[in-house]
Parts: C-alpha cells; sequence; structure tokens
C-alpha cells in the first residue's frame, strides 16, 4: 500500500523537480567575478561518487560517468538525473575504475560512447580497458560494447581521457602504470597518446605502421583536448613537473628521463639522442593537472581562446590563454583556488556556460568532503540585472598563505598533497607523519627518506638545501614535538 502511494506521487515529484530547478534565472548560490563578467555558481548534481567524466551530450544534457561504473546524464536545467548504464565489470580501487568518456560529435551519424576503465579480461584477469558503447535512442541506454583494447592495469597511474579528433579518429591517453618502462616501450599501449578509426582499427597513417601508438613518453595524462585542431594533454608529473603538452604525431614527451623542461645535468643526454618536445607549461610545485577543455565562447569573454584545466592537489580551474598559432601560452590565471575542492574534469556547453565536477570522494580528499559532494557545477555569466556589483574576484589570495611561515608553506607544496596539512596522513597510503618515528628520531633517517625517496615517495633532492632545511625543521617542530631542527650543513653531508 504505502509502496502504491510512493509510486503514485513520483510524476507528482518530478514535476516539482521542474518547477524549482535550478534555471538560470534562480539566483545563483555564490557569484564571483572574471574580470568584467559575474559569473553565478550553481550545484547542477550532488551527492554523486566520484564524477571522472562530464562532458556535454546532444540532448544538452550533461552525461557523466562515476569511478564506480555508472554512466548518467543530468539535465542541467532541472538537476533531474537518469542512469544510462551500469558498465558490469568495473574493478575500482583508488585510482582506477571507470574513467574517461567522450561521446562522438555527430551522435545522429554515430552513436558511440567511448570509456575506458580497469576491469576483467575473459581470463578474469585485471586489465585496463578502452570500450566502445552504442547509444540507443528509444531505450535511453548504451549497447552492444566493442572492446578496442586491453592492456596491463598495474596498481595506478591509469590515465586517462578520450576524445575524437577533427579526422574522426578516436584518441586515448593512458597511464604508465607506475612502471617507469612503459612511457618509452612503443610496443606498451601504456604512457601514451593512442589512435584508433572508430572500428577499433589502427589507422595507416598512425606513425609506426600496426602500432597504435600517436605519442608516448607520458605519466598519467588526466586531461585532452582539441582546440582549433591541435591536440593538449594534461600529464601528473612525480614531485615535480606537472605539464601541459602540445600533442604531435610520433612525439616523445620524455617520461621517465625529462620531467618538465629539459633543465639539469641529468636530462640533457637523454634530450640529445631523442627528439623530445618541451611542455608548453610546467608546474612545480605541482597542481595534479586533470581534466582539460577548449573555451572559443563569447559568452564570458575573459575565457574566450583559453585552455581550461582543473586541478586536484591546486584545487582549481586554471585558464591558459593560447597565442594565435596555438603554439604557446601567452596568459594563465587560477580562478576558485580552494572553492569547491578538488576539480576533476571540465566541460562548455555551447551556450558558453562552464560545468566542472568535484573528486571530493575519491581516494586521496583534502579533507572530509562536505554533504553533497561530489559535485557537478556550472559556472556561467550573470546578466547586469542580476549580477552582485561586489562580488569578489574568482582569481582568490588566499590570506592564509600570505602569512603562512616558509616551512609551512614548503610543506604544503611539496608533502601535503600525501601527507596532509595535519600530518595524518592516508590509512594503508600515506603514512602519518605526526608522531612518526622517521620525523622526531635520528635526523639521518629523515634526510635520507626525503632526499631519496622510497617507494610511492618521490625523492625532494631537488629542493634547495636551506629550503629543505628549513622544510624539514617545520616537519620536525610541527609532527615531531621536541625534535631539533636541521640546517643546511646537515643536508648538505647528507647528501654526500
Ligand atoms: C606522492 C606522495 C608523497 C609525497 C608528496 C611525500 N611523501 Fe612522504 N611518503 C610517501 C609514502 C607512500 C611513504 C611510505 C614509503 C614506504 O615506506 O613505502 C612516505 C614516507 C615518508 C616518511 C617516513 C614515515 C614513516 O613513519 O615511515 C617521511 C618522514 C616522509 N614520507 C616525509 C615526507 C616529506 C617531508 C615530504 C615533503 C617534502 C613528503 N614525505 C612527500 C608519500 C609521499
Amino acid at each position: 500500500m504505502r509502496f502504491i502511494r510512493i509510486v503514485a506521487l513520483l510524476p507528482l515529484a518530478g514535476l516539482f523537480i521542474h518547477c524549482n530547478s535550478s534555471k538560470l534565472s534562480n539566483p545563483p548560490e555564490q557569484q564571483f567575478r572574471i574580470g568584467a563578467s559575474t559569473v553565478g555558481i550553481q550545484s547542477v548534481a550532488t551527492h554523486l561518487n566520484v564524477p571522472w567524466q562530464i562532458a556535454w551530450g546532444p540532448d544538452q544534457q550533461i552525461w557523466y560517468t562515476e569511478q564506480s561504473g555508472n554512466i548518467s546524464k543530468v539535465n542541467p536545467e532541472n538537476g533531474k538525473t537518469k542512469r544510462l548504464l551500469t558498465v558490469p565489470d568495473v574493478f575500482r580501487d583508488r585510482t582506477s575504475g571507470l574513467l574517461g568518456m567522450t561521446l562522438h560529435p555527430d551522435m545522429k551519424a554515430h552513436p558511440y560512447v567511448f570509456i575506458n576503465y580497469t576491469g576483467y579480461s575473459k581470463e578474469k584477469n585485471k586489465v585496463s580497458k578502452v570500450v566502445r558503447y552504442t547509444y540507443n535512442e528509444l531505450k535511453d541506454t548504451l549497447l552492444n560494447p566493442v572492446v578496442f583494447l586491453e592492456y596491463p592495469a598495474w596498481s595506478s597511474h591509469f590515465g586517462s581521457r578520450i576524445v575524437i579528433a577533427p579526422d574522426g579518429m578516436v584518441m586515448i591517453s593512458t597511464g604508465d602504470g607506475a612502471q617507469d618502462g612503459n612511457a618509452q616501450n612503443i610496443k606498451s599501449p601504456n604512457g601514451k597518446v593512442l589512435r584508433y578509426n572508430l572500428e577499433g582499427k589502427i589507422p595507416v597513417d598512425n606513425p609506426v605502421k600496426g602500432n597504435a601508438v600517436w605519442a608516448w613518453g607520458l605519466r598519467n595524462p588526466q586531461g585532452l583536448v582539441y582546440a582549433n585542431g591541435k591536440l593538449y594533454c594534461s600529464d601528473h608529473g612525480d614531485a615535480t613537473d606537472d605539464e601541459v603538452n602540445l600533442i604531435r604525431k610520433g612525439a616523445n614527451y620524455g617520461w621517465p628521463f625529462i620531467e618538465g623542461f629539459v633543465d639539469t645535468e641529468k636530462e640533457k643526454p637523454f634530450a640529445k639522442d631523442a627528439i623530445v618536445i618541451a611542455p608548453l607549461r610546467s608546474w612545480t610545485p605541482t597542481i595534479a593537472p586533470a581534466g582539460m577543455a577548449y573555451y572559443s565562447s563569447d559568452k564570458i569573454p575573459e575565457l574566450k581562446g583559453s585552455l581550461l584545466l582543473t586541478t586536484l592537489k591546486g584545487n582549481s580551474l586554471h585558464s591558459l590563454t593560447l597565442n594565435t598559432t596555438g603554439t604557446g601560452i601567452t596568459k594563465e590565471l587560477n580562478y576558485f583556488e580552494k572553492t569547491f575542492g578538488r576539480l576533476r574534469s571540465v566541460c562548455v556547453s555551447p551556450a558558453g556556460d562552464v560545468y566542472v565536477a568535484t573528486s571530493n570522494r575519491d581516494w586521496n580528499p583534502n579533507a572530509a568532503p562536505a554533504k553533497n559532494d561530489d559535485r557537478i557545477i556550472r559556472i556561467y555569466r550573470l546578466d547586469a540585472k542580476h549580477a552582485n556589483p561586489t562580488a569578489k574576484s574568482a582569481v582568490i589570495v588566499h590570506k592564509s598563505t600570505a602569512v603562512l611561515n616558509k616551512g609551512a608553506l614548503l610543506y604544503t607544496n611539496y608533502c601535503a598533497s600525501c601527507h596532509k596539512e595535519d600530518g595524518k596522513g592516508i590509512e594503508n597510503a600515506f603514512p602519518a607523519l605526526l608522531k612518526s618515528p622517521v620525523v622526531a628520531g635520528d635526523k639521518n633517517q629523515l634526510m635520507h627518506t626525503v632526499l631519496n625517496g622510497k617507494n610511492a615517495m618521490p625523492k625532494f633532492s631537488f629542493i634547495e638545501d636551506n629550503d629543505l632545511a628549513v622544510l624539514l625543521s617545520y616537519v620536525r617542530k610541527q609532527f615531531g614535538p621536541g625534535a631539533d631542527a636541521v640546517s643546511a650543513a646537515d643536508i648538505k653531508s647528507a647528501k654526500k
């Protein structure tokens, strides 16, 4: 009886959602200034579980993947969501699961949706997969999976994004699986940009005959986008040098021999032997760059002609303005820093609204996620009538950073993404520094760990001696109370 009543109410509930929709005319949750434009912020979907990819669909809805294996869509006008498919064999742990997705730009002619995820082979081995589904409009679901590629899953650095090139080919960025040999091995699909046709065959004009590899030397590329016919890719560095690259046919991006630009003695010999393309931009301290989109609309003129890049560690949305040839970045601005938390994916609607997806429920959160995380958020221009003239700039200067002492700042930049601001780490992934005997004990052991790295901990020998001394003194004071300071002379002798 009760069940029947709920069912009877459902159409009404739908109506209710529709009438009280997050329509553009409704007041935004927040307002910010981007240059002379005022933008509103609205949550169009909430309570998601790590939306990994958002993509604008031909039905004016946002299609999205969740890392756990769901493909859904949300109507941004009324917040109504619809599950299209639960991919049956998704294996999710920290960074694996259902990741990148793209919709064919001409779904009428080619009703294809491409996804990359970690699942199982026929033999029940764990593998990463690139799969094409066909969208059935009548049933409003995805059917007929065709596996383009199965490749080793490893245990981290999964990438991955998929885009359709202007020539109709399928471009896929893959992670190196945290195996240093992969990215430079032309026979491995890991650490690459791959290229297939719509049927999953290798095009005859790929750089190496019979090989899907289009470009190589990548580490963990989580952003891929075309702008004016050129392909751009974001890539996670290790302890340093996150990158945005312009991807060229047959080019090598250097990982693991070259990080960022060729700027150390160690990198020079490899650069001499191999044709390595420098990034357009690299970031140290790292920002954990993820999804990318291109903004070509006139709606928010300040963003026009720029690559939009979401960051996880950076908790922000960068706009990277391209030069007229698309071969360089002329201006960079960093928006919404620490406003929505970690940002994984971005897309732009034909009307020029920007949508971002948060990633605050993933394996490596900043802090406890907000109740309504994860969200898909609309950033849209307000007309003069609705704009608050006192809205604050979306380029946010955090006062607390300015007054932090240098040690705390270095810790935030280089260590907190894993060990966390409070030094408590993440269980089973990053050990707590708080009360760690390595931190508070013999400083040689601490310096050795930080200079040389250990397993998933990168080495930090690139940090200048004085800075590292300040950083480690801060760590010892903060997390190992009572431990004495580390001097630059200590670091110098530990390096010997
Ligand atoms: C990319 C993540 C990452 C970053 C960034 C990172 N660490 Fe670590 N750290 C780890 C991991 C993983 C371990 C555990 C290594 C092992 O024992 O296998 C570790 C271990 C340690 C330990 C040993 C703790 C113990 O009790 O065993 C210390 C000390 C430490 N890190 C300090 C630092 C400092 C200082 C920084 C910044 C300069 C830093 N780490 C940056 C991942 C990271």
